[in-house]
């Protein structure tokens, strides 16, 4: 019978297995193999090599115990101290467990120990729902990139102000 206390321990009990860490270059295949699944938009292994090279610290990995890459969120720093969100994804199976939200927590820690006191980050004008996540996790609209994407779709800017919390 469905026990809906069972449910939460289970998902607690996943939340506690799953592992977020540094990308590794050994991670690559995966990584690439979830981004060509996910994104319209086709990215060579470079791109994420090249994110690495320069700030290894903005570039985490979702990591089952199994070692299955789950999740990604790839970033850059700028350097007036601010950061950007270029890619994030978790595998669709996985997707509504909390995944995508500790990869942003995560981020803005990282983010915070490098000095950044705010994040940015895109999206398209027609993804409302991962509008409404962003939101959720206290990003704020900034305004709309006019024809922003490759297709001629328009952006978003959103932005979160960042801080220590001691
Ligand atoms: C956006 C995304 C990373 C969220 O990951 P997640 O682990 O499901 O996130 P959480 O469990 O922490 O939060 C769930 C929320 O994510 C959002 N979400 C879930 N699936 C989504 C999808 N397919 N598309 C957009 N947003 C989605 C919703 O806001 C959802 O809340 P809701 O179910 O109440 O609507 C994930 O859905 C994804 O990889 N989407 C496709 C790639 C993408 O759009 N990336 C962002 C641009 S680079």
């Amino acid at each position: 019978m469905y026990s809906p206390c069972k449910a939460v321990i289970t998902l607690e009990v996943f939340r506690r297995t799953v592992l977020i860490r540094e990308f590794r270059e050994t991670d690559m295949e995966q990584v690439f193999n979830l981004a060509c699944s996910v994104f319209d938009e086709q990215y060579r292994p470079e791109v994420f090599l090249y994110f690495h090279s320069v700030w290894p610290q903005g570039q985490l990995v979702v990591q089952s115990p199994e070692g299955r890459i789950l999740g990604f969120i790839f970033g850059a720093m700028t350097e007036d101290g601010k950061c950007r969100v270029m890619l994030l994804s978790v595998t669709p199976m996985m997707r509504g467990l909390g995944i995508g939200g500790r990869l942003i927590r995560e981020f803005e820690a990282r983010a915070t120990v490098s000095g950044s006191n705010r994040i940015m980050l895109e999206l398209r004008y027609s993804k409302t729902r991962l509008l409404e996540f962003y939101r959720r996790m206290g990003f704020v609209v900034e305004g709309v990139l006019p024809a922003y994407y490759s297709d001629g779709e328009d952006g978003i800017l959103m932005s979160k102000l960042i801080q220590w919390n001691i």
